[in-house]
């Protein structure tokens, strides 16, 4: 089975087998067939943070429930159970009827199943922050799990699914709790220049995708994977002494360590714009990969070296890749 059109790299792959799942009762048809073909049980969602890998000898399993239900509400939150196959940026839109909170995430690509993976986040708002709990498939124990949000252990870009629950967790289905009252954040620029008290939510929404469509490519015309490269957390006593030497740096204070900006130190490095065969790091951002066509985990993988080793050269810190291999 063809996957290029499957990842939003559209790097070339292919796969043993696919389907898609929707029910437990599919789940554990799947795993079943899954052990007849000698094959592991990959899952695959929006396809928009993994890079693919040539040849997954696996059963790759997609999810296809889509629906949002409405489970409770009180004076102050609203509690929504959505379905792994709901599209995100879809299900952001239509949150706005439930509740808030999610407003500052729109039009992040991918499926609502993958959004704890990775704890996705934008301008000072994080998936895991609105996620009560979640229900999955076990493959190793073959047990339907209920976690709560604190068990999915989120912090930046990270979650338990990427960790001890890595290959392991089939997510079905996600329970978040929005606020009643819209409150929104907007200490993160460019929101910051908004205001506060005349704002709707839609209209935060649509600010959101002006601010994304104006510097990250559109996956459809120009593949790409968001964000290649973490934002690298290094400690204060490092960070001072990064900062004499090049004062413009940007640098985030977080509660343990500082921030830096991925994009900043790949953009001093010269990289914006520049093509290596058919990978190139995006001319309006440099912490954006993108791809023509053809292009192959092994050239993604070039690139990623080169802007590892001349970014740990001029600035003393190692890039990690936010997407994941998938193989
Ligand atoms: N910068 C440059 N040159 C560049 C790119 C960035 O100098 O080519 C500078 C900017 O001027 C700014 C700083 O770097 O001072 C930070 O850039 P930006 O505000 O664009 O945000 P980012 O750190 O590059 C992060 C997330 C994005 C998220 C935005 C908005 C990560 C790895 N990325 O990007 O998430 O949308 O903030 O909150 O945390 C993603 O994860 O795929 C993603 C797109």
């Amino acid at each position: 089975v063809d996957l290029t059109s499957a990842n939003t790299l559209g790097l070339s792959g292919r796969a043993a087998a696919f389907s898609h799942y929707t029910s437990l009762g599919s789940l554990i048809e799947l795993q079943q067939s899954a052990r007849e073909l000698n094959l592991p049980l990959r899952v695959l969602s929006g396809g928009s943070n993994i890079l693919l890998a040539e040849h997954v000898n696996a059963l790759v399993i997609k999810p296809a429930a889509n629906n949002i239900r409405l489970i409770r509400e009180n004076n102050t939150h609203v509690w929504v159970d959505v379905d792994a196959g709901v599209d995100w940026h879809q299900w952001v839109c239509a949150s706005i009827n439930y509740g808030h909170g999610l407003e500052n995430l729109a039009l992040i690509p991918g499926l609502v199943g993958a959004a704890p993976v990775q704890n996705i986040g934008a301008y000072g708002v994080e998936a895991g922050d609105f996620i009560e709990q979640l229900v999955g498939y076990q493959l190793s124990t073959q047990q339907l799990r209920v976690l709560s949000g604190e068990e999915c252990r989120f912090s930046y870009r990270n979650s338990i699914f990427k960790r001890e629950l890595k290959n392991d967790f089939v997510i079905m289905r996600v329970r978040f709790r929005l606020q009643k009252h819209f409150t929104p954040t907007l200490n993160y620029a460019p929101l910051d220049q908004l205001n506060a008290d005349r704002l709707t939510p839609a209209e935060l929404i649509y600010t959101v995708v002006d601010v994304r469509s104006s510097k990250l490519p559109d996956p459809k015309i120009t593949p790409n994977a968001g964000s290649f490269f973490h934002n690298p957390v290094v400690t204060e006593i490092y960070a001072a002494e990064l900062r004499q030497r090049f004062p413009a740096m940007p640098q985030y204070g977080q509660s343990v360590g500082v921030k830096l900006a991925a994009g900043w130190l790949i953009d001093q490095c010269g990289f914006k714009g520049k093509a290596f065969g058919p990978v190139s790091m995006y001319e309006k951002q440099a912490l954006v990969l993108t791809t023509s066509k053809g292009a192959t985990l092994s050239d993604v993988h070039n690139l990623q070296k080169i802007v590892q080793t001349k970014v740990f050269k001029t600035f003393g810190v190692w890039l990690v890749p936010e997407p994941q291999v998938f193989d």
